[in-house]
């Protein structure tokens, strides 16, 4: 799945921000992002945010992103994505609505900074193994979004009361 010799590396001060309408539309990148996933900007404008979805991103962690916009929360989730070179990058993303004066959810940002490795070795992978082999264990893509998306809950459930305090547990225990 992963060719290590490709992975591209991003330094520990650098945030990689991406902006989007509300249909995950990019409307604005950083220098950052366009330097590690090695688009030009004009090639990225307007265009879904899953054109650097990699195939190891497990579905219901996306499908856990947007649920949690949809409430109009932020969510931490580890993310790795595709280059135009084929190559991969790890990152740890935080992703926000943005609200207008009205309360009007308007669009989406992402930061992303990079990962600490042993977390990302240790607990992210085998969890997102475990979720790639029951989405794709069902007998259909529905079923195994259900599935995974429980499996993720009860794994969330034995550290912390949701999906971000989750996330920030792991990274306290990294850094600890
Ligand atoms: C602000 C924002 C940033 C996003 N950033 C990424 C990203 O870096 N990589 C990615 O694969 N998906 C990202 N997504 C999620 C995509 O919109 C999409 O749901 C995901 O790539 C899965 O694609 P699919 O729904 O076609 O399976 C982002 C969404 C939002 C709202």
């Amino acid at each position: 799945m992963f060719d290590n010799s490709k992975e591209v590396f991003f330094n520990n001060h650098e945030l990689i921000v991406s902006k989007t309408d509300l249909k995950g539309r990019i409307t604005y990148a950083n220098d950052v992002f366009l330097k590690v996933s090695g688009y030009g900007l004009d090639e990225i404008m307007g265009q879904p945010h899953n054109m650097i979805r990699h195939d190891f991103m497990p579905r219901s962690v996306f499908h856990l992103l947007w649920t949690t916009l949809q409430e109009r929360k932020e969510i931490f989730a580890y993310v790795v994505n595709k280059t135009k070179n084929d190559g991969h990058y790890w990152v740890l993303a935080h992703v926000t609505p943005s609200l207008n004066l009205e309360g009007d959810v308007i669009g989406y940002h992402s930061s992303r900074r990079v990962p600490e490795r042993d977390l990302l070795e240790g607990h992210i992978i085998p969890l997102y193994n475990e979720l790639n082999r029951i989405e794709q264990a069902a007998n259909n893509r529905k079923l195994g979004m259900q599935d995974a998306v429980s499996y993720l809950q009860d794994v969330v459930q034995g550290y912390a009361p949701d999906y971000h305090q989750f996330i920030l547990t792991l990274d306290r225990l990294a850094a600890s």
